[in-house]
Formats: structure tokens, sequence, C-alpha cells
């Protein structure tokens, strides 16, 4: 019944994690103190981060989300983003924050920067768990950022290979 699969290999354990987490909650609640703020995640990665980061920043906030998806195998963004669900409230005159799990070629989020200044927020600021420079094909300016990675695939803390391993608690590599 039981089916074998891979454990992967601890990049960044669960205390590791946390611990930046904790800081990274510390300094937005330092620059964004006094700001109506709505921080919106990035559906489906970001969910896990998203938790702990909003219970570590100490300011009144709206939570939202937007689910993207990108078109592409399960290891490889084609840059080709859909939008599969849209955010619940305006943000017209917020200051939002956008919560992503990892910034690797840029797309995404270059995508959907531009869809939300539409939108008429009062600023934007991105805080991202994870980063792979080594991949960028569009630059972006990342915020509040975690760590930066090499260029390896990541599972774990909401991050998935085809779906599964979201639930692990740590970051892990699996090639
Ligand atoms: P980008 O558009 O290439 O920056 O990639 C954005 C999305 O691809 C991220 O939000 C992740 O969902 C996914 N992704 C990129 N690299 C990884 C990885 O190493 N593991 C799991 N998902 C990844
Ligand atoms: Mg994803």
């Amino acid at each position: 019944m039981t089916e074998l699969k891979q454990v992967p290999d601890v990049m960044l354990s669960a205390e590791v994690i946390q611990k930046r987490v904790e800081e990274m909650g510390a300094q937005i609640t330092q620059d964004l103190k006094g700001k109506p703020l709505t921080v919106i995640g990035v559906l489906r990665g970001s969910f896990v981060f998203m938790a702990d980061l909003v219970r570590a920043i100490d300011l009144p906030m709206t939570c939202d989300f937007l689910g993207l998806s990108s078109y592409g195998s399960s290891t490889k963004s084609s840059g080709v983003v859909r939008i599969t669900k849209d955010l619940g409230d305006p943000v017209e005159d917020r200051h939002v924050l956008v919560v992503e799990d990892i910034v690797d070629t840029g797309l995404t989020l270059a995508y959907l920067l531009e869809s939300l200044e539409t939108r008429k927020p009062a600023s934007v600021q991105i805080a991202s768990l994870l980063s792979k420079p080594a991949r960028r094909q569009v630059e972006v300016d990342v915020d509040y950022l975690g760590f930066t990675i090499e260029d390896r695939f990541v599972v774990g803390y909401g991050l998935d290979y085809a779906g599964e391993y979201r639930n692990l608690p740590y970051i892990g590599t699996m090639d």
C-alpha cells in the first residue's frame, strides 16, 4: 500500500526558516507602520509561508489571495501565466505586500505586478521566501527576501513537485 517515495534532502530546516521569517516580519512591521496594509498571497505555493509571515507582522492588515498558474512542465515555468482565482477585494489606495514562495525566472511576478498596477494600489512591495537569481529572465525588485538559493529544484514549505510535498515542514532538494 505505502508508496515508496523519495525523501527530499534538507536544504533549509524548519528552524532556520522560522528564524528568518520572524526577522522579515519584524522588518515589515517597522517599515509599514501606519499604512493600510493588504497582504496578498500568490496561490498555491505561498500559503505556508504566508501563514507564518502574517503572524510575524504586528500590524493591522487584511489578507487576500490571487491564484496564478504558469503553463509548462512541473519543474520549468513557461512565462505564460493564467489567473485561476482573482482577488476578493479591491486594493485601490492600499499598501500591498505580495507574498511569493520563490522568484525563479521572474516572469510570474512581472506579470502579477503589471496586473496589480491597473488596480491603483498606494504601493506594491514583494516578500519572497526564496530567490534563484541564476535563472532570472526579467529583473524584479524583491523588497523582502528570505534566502537566495542555488539553481536546484526545491520542494516543501508550500512548494510542490507535481502537486505534492507542499506539507513538508522544511525546504528540501530532490535532484
Ligand atoms: P517564475 O515565474 O519562473 O519566477 O516562477 C514562479 C513559480 O514557479 C513559483 O511561484 C513556483 O511556484 C514555481 N517554481 C519555481 N522554482 C521552483 C522550485 O524550485 N520548486 C517548486 N516550484 C518552483
Ligand atoms: Mg507554484
